[in-house]
């Protein structure tokens, strides 16, 4: 067996179920790459370590997930600009000999949308519900995208939050109009798109629930859930009901991935193969 040329992993923790291994192997097969990837438990007290283990190492990428999207910040080398202004990253590549942070989240998660066949959102009104990690890339993408939506309200259980999430935007915002609302306020607006952002749907205490009330929901909507365990949540299972477009989370999953795989390589990998293999994975974690 010839030896492996070059290392990847994610890191996170808990890690256990991670999709990245099985979705990056399964590209590294398909163009026969010599590369391996794995997934490493790393504790937030054994970040910086784990940091400094990888320019030791000289690991050539590395995803990063849950705690550590933002605490990494601070322990890399240089920051895309997107990343700074999402104040978040989870992908690192090593270019000469210094750990660089980027994130592909929001950007994932527009490919897997026009993927899913949506309408261009030029021109269009857009729901984010939520005002966390996941909104403020989300956010990210729609403001600096072109041709860009008209306007986008934040809705947010906490209404400060997502008040502070549009302020700490506005400098963005120059073509779109960007407001934080209540669900009330919403009620008077004509959208086209809703995504959640928010846990509310996902496996575990909250899976049985809608993070909005189905009544919101027209025929013309695209509802968009960035939740992909389960596939199907019940906000996207009511919008169905509402004759809505939907668009479910594991593709913003497997496009960051993606997304990160071409800053690696410089190729796009094969997104069908790495689809086919996150849902494989989804389902054998049953
Ligand atoms: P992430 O980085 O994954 O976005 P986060 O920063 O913890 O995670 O944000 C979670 C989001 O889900 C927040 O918008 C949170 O609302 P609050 O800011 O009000 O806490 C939202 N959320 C979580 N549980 C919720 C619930 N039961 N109902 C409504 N929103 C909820």
């Amino acid at each position: 067996m010839s030896a492996i040329e070059r290392m990847f992993m994610v890191i996170g923790d808990p890690i256990a179920h991670s999709l990245s291994p099985v979705m990056h192997r399964s590209a590294y097969a398909a163009l026969s790459l010599s590369a391996w990837y794995g997934a490493c438990k790393v504790t937030a007290r054994d970040l910086p370590d784990a940091v400094r283990g990888l320019r030791a190492l000289s690991v050539a990428g590395c995803n990063v997930t849950i705690p550590h999207k933002e605490a990494i910040l601070p322990l890399l080398d240089d920051l895309t600009a997107r990343a700074r202004a999402v104040g978040a990253v989870n992908t690192v590549t090593l270019r000469d000999g210094r750990l660089v942070g980027d994130t592909t989240d929001g950007e994932g998660w527009l490919r897997s949308y026009q993927d899913a066949g949506a309408p261009s959102l030029a021109g269009q009104t857009v729901v984010i519900l939520g005002a966390g990690g996941a909104a403020r890339s989300i956010l990210y993408t729609l403001l600096t995208d072109t041709p860009t939506c008209a306007r986008v309200f934040v809705v947010n259980r906490n209404g400060e939050r997502a008040a502070r999430l549009c302020a700490s935007f506005a400098h963005l915002a120059k073509r779109v109009d960007l407001v934080a609302c209540s669900l009330d306020e919403l009620r008077a607006q004509e959208v086209d798109v809703i995504i959640n952002t928010t846990s509310v749907g996902m496996e575990g205490a909250q899976w049985n629930e809608s993070p909005i009330s189905p009544e919101f929901i027209r025929a013309h909507h695209w509802v968009s859930d960035i939740v992909y365990r389960p596939a199907q949540t019940v906000l996207l299972i009511e919008a169905e009901m509402r004759g809505a477009h939907t668009h479910g989370g594991l593709g913003m999953l497997v496009y960051q991935g993606a997304l990160a795989f071409e800053q690696w390589f410089g190729v796009t990998p094969p997104i069908d193969r790495m689809m086919a293999a996150a849902k494989e994975a989804l389902r054998m974690n049953r």
